[in-house]
């Protein structure tokens, strides 16, 4: 039935695969973790020949029997497959019907082609699996918001080009990341739903002889609706493409926050306390607690970037319809998902379990320099130019070091010298706490902006996990 070769599309043939081509070609080892979902479009697959009057519903509760069977002892006998020798999960899961029904087993394979199943397949892990991400950003987002809550009003020296520059509130950082994870989540959630498509009826690529009912067929699996052109269907693989490049964002930003963790838990800022559990020593430097957890982190990003880039390039230059180059696109995919999930749900444990040296931070954030900018603003708000104002503090922030002193700390009359605006308790108008709470405008680092910004993230929580119970 299959021919002399054992395989699905043996009967033109009367050669034997080379050896080290049919190794090459075998897909199985990697395909075969999609089964559960070519096991449920097979289930449809029958109904629906039913419907076509090529099974008649006895034959297809068999079938579906069968396929039920062949799902309930994967789970039972892990081992089974690695002792299973198949070209792909399609050849093993109808050898396996052929096996324990003879004819009828062989029926089902009808006005349907592998290059629509294993693309029907795939979407479905995709919806799966870009839904299992988004969870797992959404964790990542309430350990940030968390720690936010926690330590809300601590101040620390915030930074540009890595340089002190203003004071912020560290919680105002720990919710910028939230705020990239939060899009992450939705980024993957719009993924999932380019992957939301039924393929199934698109046969080889010109689309099926038979009558099939394809809108029902995606329903019954779940799909949101049918893909528009049985030639693009097999061929595309732009949903996958999306998916993969929501998770390089991700991963990106999963890289920013392991940068930010590992530079400010350093001997040098020590505003963080690495958690012993997600961190390790050195074998020969007793001394050591490392980050290895972030490190490993921010290096997962390079080979998540690998992944969408090598899917990119073997699609680009493709004909339309289905092309065999397309079977590259699974290991990618599996990988960044394996890496992606694993990296999002170490970084949220390792957010939660981080302490923090707020005395070290607040030390850091009475740096005089980071208030410059509101000094110049004080000398703004009495009539000073700005750019003049900005020169001014320059200026006196010069001739501070040039004495060795704070500049803010200077004589009246010398601050009066560089210019007369300066009134007697200028100082008081000019802190940290005031420099937090005149940043108090939507988004800012002021506590009222923070606040807002931390119940934002806590509705924004609470609307992922009421989308989890409805799904
Ligand atoms: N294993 C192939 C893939 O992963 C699908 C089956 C091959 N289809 C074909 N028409 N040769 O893309």
């Amino acid at each position: 039935m299959t021919g002399g070769t054992g395989r699905l599309w043996g009967g033109r043939f009367e050669g034997a695969s080379d050896e080290t081509f049919r190794r090459f070609d075998c897909s199985f080892g990697f395909d075969r973790r999609l089964l559960p979902y070519e096991l449920a479009v097979d289930r449809a697959w029958a109904d629906a020949l039913v419907d076509v009057g090529v099974l008649t519903g006895e034959e297809a509760a068999r079938i579906t029997a069968v396929l039920e069977e062949i799902g309930r002892q994967i789970e039972a006998e892990p081992g089974w497959l690695d002792r299973v020798e198949a070209e792909d999960l399609h050849g093993f899961v109808e050898a396996q019907l052929v096996e324990r029904l003879g004819a009828l087993g062989a029926k089902l394979h009808a006005g349907r082609s592998r290059s629509e199943l294993i693309v029907a397949d795939l979407r479905l892990f995709v919806k799966d699996a870009a839904a299992d991400l988004q969870r797992h950003a959404a964790r990542l987002v309430a350990a940030l918001t968390d720690q936010a809550e926690r330590h809300f009003g601590v101040p620390m020296a915030g930074l540009t080009h890595l340089q002190h520059a203003q004071p912020i509130l560290f919680s105002h950082l720990l919710l910028a990341h939230a705020e990239a994870f939060r899009r992450d989540a939705e980024r993957l959630s719009a993924a999932g739903r380019s992957a939301d498509l039924s393929p199934l009826g698109a046969g080889a690529f010109a689309g099926s002889t038979l009558a099939i009912d394809r809108a029902k067929l995606a329903q019954a699996l779940g799909f949101s609706g049918i893909t528009a052109n049985s030639i693009d269907a097999v061929g595309s693989r732009h949903f996958a493409l999306e998916y993969l490049f929501a998770i390089e964002l991700l991963a990106l930003d999963l890289s920013r926050l392991a940068e930010d963790f590992i530079l400010l838990a350093s001997a040098e800022f020590g505003y963080l306390v690495l958690p012993d559990a997600y961190s390790t020593g050195s074998s020969m430097m007793p001394q050591k607690k490392n980050p290895d957890a972030w490190e490993l982190i921010r290096g997962k990003s390079g080979r998540i970037t690998g992944a969408l880039v090598s899917l990119v390039v073997a699609t680009k230059g493709l004909p339309s319809s289905y092309q065999r180059d397309l079977q590259e696109d699974k290991e990618p995919i599996f990988d960044a998902t394996d890496q992606a999930s694993a990296a999002t749900e170490v970084a949220a444990g390792a957010v939660a379990a981080t302490g923090i040296d707020a005395e070290r931070m607040r030390k850091a954030a009475a740096d005089p320099t980071l208030l410059a900018t509101d000094a110049a603003d004080y000398l703004v708000a009495r009539g000073v130019p700005f750019r003049e104002a900005h020169e001014i503090i320059g200026a006196l922030v010069k001739e501070g070091e040039r004495r060795g002193e704070a500049w803010n700390q200077l004589p009246l009359e010398v601050m009066r010298q560089f210019s007369p605006a300066f009134e007697p308790g200028w100082q008081h108008a000019v802190t940290v706490e005031a420099a937090l709470e005149r940043r108090s405008l939507a988004g800012g680092t002021g506590p009222a902006a923070v606040r807002a910004e931390i119940e934002s993230c806590r509705c924004w929580l609470s609307e992922q996990s009421k989308g989890e119970g409805g799904e």
